[in-house]
């Protein structure tokens, strides 16, 4: 192993120990959507850029990287309980391709909340209160639908069910690629988004604008049964090594989407009826 290696595992160890002391267990880590959301700014339109400002100002929001953690910060009031389901689909293994009336429960489901909340965000009727929640939610969702264990079974509950240490830790699948895998690299998360846009390419840029939310839902399914599952119940350096990655491209596949999907659904041009 090489020194920097060596220093950026016990870095990952340092900080999984600081996660466990504060219990700081939001889903993505909060670490993994303030990512999604600032590499996202980059790539807003001008135009779309002004309108999201207004509508953060309306949700009393400093950033798009900081608004995309509040569907986290309210699932657990009582008069947002209703929203917990969005946050997640749960796929079989053998699965082939998303159909609602099949896959989406009648509480809902991540594709189709995001289709609802695109739906509002470009909306000619719609306040200005509602379209500054539908961004939250958009902005939210698009980084959870990258997590591939929020697509993971209805059994064990995307991996909250599998019991797993990691690097001697106790913790569950699902919060290992929350939580504890992003923090290896996520402790500054504005620094680490900024020097992780630099890394992508106008070509990679283009091919990941030019998919759809049921393809990033095929993605995150392959990677849960790929990479993500496994037998082992006690991870460390090969499952952190075989899958750090994977965790670091879905985050910036996440923030060059949510731009494309932003960019699309915000067209300032149109007439509002409810300003
Ligand atoms: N979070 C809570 N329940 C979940 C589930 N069933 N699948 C994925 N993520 C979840
Ligand atoms: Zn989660
Ligand atoms: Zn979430």
């Amino acid at each position: 192993m090489v020194k920097s290696e060596k220093g950026f595992l016990s870095g990952l160890i340092l900080n999984i120990a600081l996660l466990v002391a504060t219990s700081n267990a939001l889903a993505w880590g909060e670490n993994g959507h303030q990512i999604v959301g600032e590499i996202a700014w980059v790539y807003l339109q001008p135009e779309v850029k002004t309108e999201v400002e207004q509508l953060l100002r309306v949700a009393g929001e400093p950033g798009l990287a900081e608004a995309s953690t509040w569907a986290d910060r309210i699932r657990r009031e009582e008069q947002y309980k209703w929203t917990a389901p969005l946050h997640y689909i749960n796929l079989p293994h053998d699965w082939s391709g998303y159909i609602e009336t099949r896959d989406c429960p009648p509480a809902g489901c991540i594709v189709k909340a995001l289709e609802k909340y695109e739906e509002v965000l470009s909306s000619p009727d719609a306040t200005q209160s509602e379209r500054a929640q539908a961004l939250m939610f958009v902005a939210h969702f698009v980084g959870d639908l990258h997590q591939p264990m929020h697509t993971g079974l209805r059994e064990d509950r995307g991996g909250n069910d599998i019991e797993v240490h990691f690097f001697g830790f106790p913790t569950n699948l699902h919060a290992l690629w929350d939580v504890y895998l992003p923090a290896g690299f996520a402790a500054d998360w504005r620094n680490y988004a900024q020097q992780q846009q630099k890394e992508i390419s106008e070509a990679q840029r283009l091919a990941w604008q030019n998919s759809n939310k049921y393809e990033w839902t095929a993605e995150s399914q392959h990677l849960a049964h790929n990479n993500a599952y496994t037998d082992d119940p006690n991870l460390g350096e090969d499952y952190y090594r075989r899958n750090r990655e994977v965790v670091e491209q879905r985050l910036r596949q996440g923030g060059v989407r949510l731009a494309g999907l932003l960019n699309q659904a915000i067209s300032p041009q149109l007439p509002r009826s409810n300003p």
